[in-house]
C-alpha cells in the first residue's frame, strides 16, 4: 500500500523534511482554507493593504481573530503533529517547515527554533512599526476598553497578529532557513497542503530538483502531484499515527 511505501521511504532516508499545511490541523478542530467549510470559503482574506488602510478593517481583522480564539484557541496537537515530533526526536527530521500559524508543532514538542514558520504565528501580535510583541489577551482588553483595535502605545504603529497576510513580505530569515533545509534533505514530505500558495509551494519543487524524493500526503489532489515520487491520498492522522512513538 501507499502507506507501506511511505514507511519504507522514511526508513531509508537519512534526512526527512516535513513541510506542513492546514490539513495536518483539521483533526484538531481547526478548519483549513480551501476545503468545503474552509476559512476562505466563509470570509475573503483581509489583505495587508486593506489592514493598513482603515481602522474599520483592523477592527474586523481583530474581531475575527478573537472569534477564532474562542473556537480554536484550546486546540491540541493531533496524530500528525505527534508523528512528526517523533521523527524529530529520533533525529530523522532536523526541523519542520510549516505554512501553519497555529503553533501546534511547537506544542507537540519540537523546539521553536526548529519550526520554520513561513506564514508567521497567530498566537501573538507584533507592532508593525517597532516590532514590539503583544499578547492576544492584552490586545483584546484594549479592544474592549477602547472600542477598537489598539495601536502601539510606544510608537503609534498598528498592531497585527504575527502572521503573513496576502500582500505582506515573506519573512526573510525563515525563507532562507527553509531553503537551506530543503537543500539538505533526501526525503521531502509535503503534508496537508493544496500547494497552491507561492512562494511556499516552491520548496517541494526545489527539493525535487535537488535530487530528494518528494512525497505528497493529502486527502485531495494537489497542484504538485505530477512532480511527486509518491502521492498518498488519505487521512493524515490515520497514515502518520504509525510513526508516533512515545
Ligand atoms: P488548504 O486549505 O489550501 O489545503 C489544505 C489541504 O489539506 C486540502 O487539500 C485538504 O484536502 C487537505 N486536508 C484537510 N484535512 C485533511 C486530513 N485530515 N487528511 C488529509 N488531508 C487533509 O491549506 P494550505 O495549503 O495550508 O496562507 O494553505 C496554504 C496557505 O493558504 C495558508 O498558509 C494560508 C492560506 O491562504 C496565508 O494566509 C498567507
Ligand atoms: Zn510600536
Amino acid at each position: 500500500t501507499a502507506r507501506d511505501q511511505l514507511a519504507a521511504l522514511v526508513a531509508r532516508a537519512s534526512v526527512v523534511l516535513p513541510f506542513t499545511g492546514a490539513g495536518i490541523s483539521t483533526e484538531c478542530g481547526i478548519p483549513d482554507f480551501r476545503s468545503p467549510g474552509g476559512l476562505w470559503t466563509k470570509n475573503a482574506p483581509i489583505g495587508f493593504d486593506e489592514f493598513l488602510a482603515s481602522q474599520a478593517m483592523r477592527d474586523e481583522a481583530w474581531r475575527r481573530r478573537f472569534a477564532m480564539q474562542s473556537e480554536f484557541g484550546a486546540a491540541r496537537p493531533g496524530r500528525g503533529h505527534r508523528a512528526l515530533a517523533s521523527l524529530y526526536r529520533q533525529g530523522k527530521a532536523p526541523a519542520v517547515i510549516t505554512q501553519n500559524i497555529d503553533n501546534l508543532h511547537q506544542a507537540s514538542g519540537i523546539e521553536p527554533e526548529d519550526v520554520v514558520e513561513l506564514h508567521g504565528n497567530t498566537t501573538y501580535a507584533l507592532c508593525l512599526s517597532c516590532a514590539r510583541r503583544y499578547e492576544l489577551v492584552w490586545v483584546q482588553e484594549r479592544f474592549v476598553a477602547e472600542g477598537h483595535a489598539p495601536d502601539c502605545p510606544d510608537c503609534g504603529g498598528h498592531i497585527k497578529t504575527a502572521t503573513i497576510s496576502f500582500g505582506q513580505a515573506m519573512p526573510e530569515v525563515e525563507m532562507r532557513r527553509a531553503e537551506a533545509l530543503t537543500l539538505r534533505c533526501d526525503l521531502f514530505l509535503a503534508i496537508g497542503s493544496s500547494l497552491v500558495v507561492w512562494p511556499a509551494a516552491g520548496f517541494p519543487l526545489l527539493a525535487k530538483r535537488n535530487g530528494a524524493r518528494l512525497v505528497i500526503l493529502n486527502r485531495e489532489p494537489t497542484e504538485l502531484d505530477h512532480a511527486a515520487d509518491l502521492v498518498v491520498r488519505a487521512d493524515i492522522g490515520t497514515v502518520l499515527e504509525t510513526f508516533v512513538s512515545s
